[in-house]
């Protein structure tokens, strides 16, 4: 007997499907369901083909309770299909919150720039020789870089600190020596004191000369000063410093606002002074400018200089970091390259 004479139980059908789709955990099985019942040559799907078999009045009667039931079982099949992946996707992300066998991901850990190291470790030893660290503005006014620093305009050693100017007429400072009369118009003798800080100039760069560096400016003002206790002193921080014996020299110089004025170069920490590619043949490296304070800087200042002595002096950080951590070119301070910086 054909599916077109036979008892057809359209109620079993449903019954059946029902369950399965209810049962279904995945969209695999959800699928086979479906197929099942409404593929090709599911149960649903026969009975609907052999309508056109069937003597009209069961054709109607069938036909309108299977099509129903078709429309039924698909709908279901639709809600529990977007059951079945919304659930997975909550599932996927709980996953991503809770599990804790995933590999964690390990932060970047940074550190100080060798320039940063250099300043902490220079403050530390002169601190503990009893000076304050005291800083002072970037930009800075005529005034303070030059004039007060006994350098008048149109004096030829302006072009020696040439900068860059600003347009309200003040200039990026080309040494921290302006914050030597700053510090001495608000406080009086005895002091000590170290400037480190940012400066600028307008010049050509190559392995040795930055146009934007550091200083490091020293000053100590008392009754009795002398170029011994500058000697003495710039002695032990380089000792501390190097972690070494390192001889000095001074070299007779001019600086406007010093008299006398020397350079002091330090024996090559990086060959002992037997001559390498730093220091060239003769074993020296020159560090800083230094020399007693000039009277009309105390004047300047609103201080006699009768009545005191002093000596200041100015050490390039740069150089001296490139000396302590044997770099050959300044500018790798300032490339911002990783590969360079995470070797300190
Ligand atoms: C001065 O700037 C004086 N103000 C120092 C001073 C202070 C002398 C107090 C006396 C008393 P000078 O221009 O030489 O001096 O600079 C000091 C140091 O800065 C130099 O010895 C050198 O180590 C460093 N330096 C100078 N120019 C550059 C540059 N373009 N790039 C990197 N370092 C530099």
């Amino acid at each position: 007997m054909n599916m077109a004479m036979e008892k057809i139980n359209l109620e079993s059908i449903k019954k059946r499907a029902e369950n399965e789709i209810r049962k279904s955990k995945n969209l695999n099985e959800l699928n086979d369901v479906y197929k099942l019942y409404l593929g090709k040559k599911g149960e649903l799907s026969l009975v609907l083909r052999s309508l056109k078999k069937m003597l009209k009045v069961r054709k109607v009667r069938i036909g309108k309770k299977a099509n129903k039931l078709k429309d039924l079982l698909e709908e279901k099949i639709a809600k529990k299909t977007i059951k079945i992946k919304e659930k997975a996707r909550i599932d996927g992300r709980k996953g991503d919150l809770f599990d804790i066998t995933i590999p964690g991901k390990k932060p970047v850990v940074g550190h100080l720039h060798p320039l940063t190291q250099t300043k902490g470790r220079v403050e530390e030893i002169f601190q503990s020789m009893g000076f304050s660290v005291v800083e002072g503005p970037e930009a800075e006014t005529e005034w303070y870089n030059f004039d007060a620093l006994n350098i008048p305009k149109n004096h030829p050693t302006r072009d020696l600190w040439d900068t860059f100017y600003l347009k309200d007429g003040n200039l990026l400072r080309t040494h921290t020596s302006p914050v030597q009369i700053r510090y001495m118009e608000k406080n009086q003798p005895p002091l000590r004191i170290i400037i480190p800080g940012r400066v600028f100039r307008h010049e050509a760069t190559d392995a040795g000369h930055e146009i934007n560096f550091y200083h490091i400016e020293g000053l100590m003002v008392d009754k009795k000063i002398s170029v011994g206790s500058f000697k003495a002193i710039i002695k032990e921080f380089f000792k501390r410093f190097f972690e070494k014996d390192i001889k000095i020299r001074l070299r007779p110089c001019y600086f406007p606002f010093t008299e006398p004025s020397f350079e002091i170069d330090c024996s090559c920490p990086i060959c002992s002074g037997k001559g390498c590619s730093v220091c060239g043949v003769n074993g020296w490296v020159e560090l800083m400018g230094a020399g007693m304070v000039h009277p009309n800087v105390f004047k300047n200042s609103g201080l006699n200089p009768k009545n005191w002595q002093g000596f200041a002096f100015g050490i390039g950080m740069d150089r001296l970091a490139m000396m302590k951590y044997k770099i050959n070119d300044v500018r790798l301070f300032y490339g911002g390259d990783l590969r360079f910086l995470n070797q300190f």
